[in-house]
């Protein structure tokens, strides 16, 4: 049973990607565009809400790209975390910082949590066979060494774990391994190393017992969490790698070893929050509140495969801090696949088929509003979707253009011609007129109910509902007939489409911050920023409206439509593997 709780400040994390790739819409839609929805959804509502992002920067591929471009580990994380700094900010994803892994100060935090584990006796140390390049005079771990899956015979599977199946196994369970280093193919031995393991089966019944007590997660989220916490055992949580935390300890066999990146990574969110209040308060102590005070509400964005690590290996780390909260939800979303036209069915998207389209590329030819609406409207809560180029120019300019750009438009324009740039002075209302009314503050909720439940697909359409009603009373009310007879009618109608208009710029915030931004300006409302410190309720103050005689700028057009050909010669483009 879940206990209603009130939390007084909300800590959003999103999965920190790899400084290994350019961030593409598949990672959008899976763990940044929800996150962002809903901060940006909190901060209007003057609800306290920090948002802690940044790169994950430690790890075997990125040493693998670094040894293929022969350049430095480094080299490869500046380029890829500037990259990715730049393509969120430029999508809007509002993170309040967004750190690196590779900061002296995350290896200060990961250190302390390792120690506190190893004193609380969940770490035990064994010794292990692994694969070994003679040539190379190195150990191989993840994936620099490759051969064929024991379980599936899949023939690309690691050293330890088969990417196909999922299956893990000891090194010389591994068929035919073949060392997988730019300039060394040869046959790798095994050779015994010293490694550290996290016991999570330390963990069971407390991690069974909080999961137990959140019925409210995902199906998705859930089901996988139960899966891993029937079958806990200890996890191995340092490599033979100098690209690393290091292990604090005093033993001469950390030489050459490092924290895995699977332990430190999430750590980063820690980390993160710690820089932020550095940072943003001058306070060394400020990230305290936001990880160790039972009224903070912890929720982390993620895709689906990163499941386990957040919903069960982080959590048990973070229990045996002892005095961290844990997360009170996991939203994680499926995959956002890509619609290949040539043979009409959805495929993965993926760095061989050179089929993915990064946020870099998209955001040079796409107002981030119009990325931000499609991604939204498709988003792959409960399955699978697909990203589709006709899907994107339909949905946007039918929808967002369409439906709630045009009434707007219309609106707005009809009132500054007719009432000298003013919301006019209504007549008496009909039962029509009090009907729209009254179902604005009622819209307002049920979008306000959806992000809260984390249910953006459904947020967006009750975005577009409201236009969608508000159009039908427009075409009945038909304004630019009435207007020839009837001023007082024509007076109250817009007045009532001023209201909506209202509701619209706030319920537009968090889904497309510009163009909301620019509505705001024509009306004249401000909106309120907010932050970790919370503000003013800029959601509910929507319901108080537009009063009779506030002044209007020029309306301009809010969600400029996109051209069918140019969309078209891009989606041939990106066919064409020109997207990345
Ligand atoms: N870098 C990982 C990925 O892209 C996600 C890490 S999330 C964190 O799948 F919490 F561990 F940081
Ligand atoms: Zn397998």
């Amino acid at each position: 049973m879940s206990i209603e709780k009130t939390f007084a400040r909300t800590l959003v994390t999103s999965a920190l990607p790899y400084a290994n790739g350019y961030i593409h819409l598949g990672h959008i839609a899976g763990a940044y565009l929800p996150a962002d929805i809903y901060v940006r959804f909190k901060r209007l509502s003057g609800q306290p809400v920090l948002y802690i992002g940044g790169s994950d920067e430690y790890g075997v591929p990125i040493t693998l790209t670094a040894l293929k471009e022969g350049i430095l580990p480094k080299e490869v994380i500046d380029r890829y975390h500037s990259a990715n700094t730049e393509a969120f900010e430029r999508l809007g994803i509002s993170y309040d910082i967004y750190g690196r892994t590779s900061w002296d100060l995350h290896s200060d935090t990961t250190q302390a949590f390792f120690t506190k584990l190893l004193k609380g006796g969940h770490i035990d140390q064994q010794s292990m066979e692994l694969w070994f390049s003679e040539q190379s005079q190195k150990f191989l771990p993840d994936r620099y060494v490759k051969g064929t899956c024991p379980k599936c015979g899949y023939e690309d599977a690691t050293g330890d774990e088969c990417e196909n199946c999922g299956a893990q196994y000891a090194a010389h369970d591994l068929i035919n391994p073949r060392v997988n280093i730019p300039n060394d193919s040869s046959t790798p031995v095994l050779r015994d190393s010293k490694h550290w393991f996290l016991r999570l089966q330390d963990f069971s019944a407390q991690l069974k017992e909080w999961l137990d007590g959140h019925d409210e997660w995902r199906a998705n989220v859930k089901g996988i969490a139960n899966g891993w916490v029937s079958e806990l055992r200890a996890r191995c949580i340092t490599r033979d790698t100098d690209w690393g935390v290091p292990i604090p300890l005093d033993d001469a066999e950390v030489e050459g070893k490092r924290i895995y990146v699977w332990f430190d990574a999430p750590i980063g969110y820690v980390t993160n929050t710690r820089q932020w209040g550095i940072d943003a308060k001058g306070d060394s102590c400020a990230w305290e509140l936001w990880w160790k005070d039972q009224s903070t509400r912890m929720i982390h964005f993620i895709g689906k495969d990163n499941v386990p690590f957040h919903a069960v290996i982080f959590p048990a780390m973070l229990m045996g801090q002892g005095d961290y909260i844990l997360p009170d939800n996991v939203v994680g979303n499926e995959y956002l696949n890509v619609y290949n036209r040539a043979t009409g069915k959805a495929e993965k998207g993926s760095k061989s088929k050179g089929n993915m389209i990064s946020v870099r590329w998209f955001i040079e030819r796409f107002s981030r509003d119009a990325i931000r609406y499609y991604i939204c409207a498709i988003m792959p809560e409960g399955k699978d979707a697909a990203f589709d180029w006709d899907e994107f120019l339909n949905r946007y300019n039918g929808e967002l253009c369409d439906v709630v750009g045009n009434f707007v438009h219309r609106s707005l324009t009809m009132t500054v011609k007719n009432f000298e740039s003013k919301v006019p002075e209504p007549g008496a209302f009909d039962d029509e007129d009090r009907a729209l009314l009254d179902s604005l503050p009622v819209q307002l909720d049920g979008i306000a109910e959806s992000i809260e439940n984390f249910r953006f697909r459904q947020a967006s359409e009750r975005l577009i509902d409201i236009g969608r009603r508000a159009n039908v009373y427009f075409d009945g009310k038909a304004p630019w007939t009435t207007r020839k007879t009837d001023m007082v009618r024509t007076a109250t109608t817009l007045y009532v489409c001023c209201q909506v208009v209202r509701a619209l710029c706030t319920a537009l915030v968090p889904f497309t911050p510009d163009g909301a931004a620019k509505l705001a300006g024509i009306l004249g409302v401000s909106l309120p920023v907010g932050g970790p410190d919370g503000g003013d309720d800029g959601w509910n103050a929507a319901k108080e409206g537009l009063p009779a005689g506030t002044p209007l700028q020029q309306p301009e057009v809010l969600f400029p439509k996109l051209d069918p050909e140019v969309v078209e010669a891009l989606a041939v483009e990106h066919a064409a593997g020109q997207a990345t």
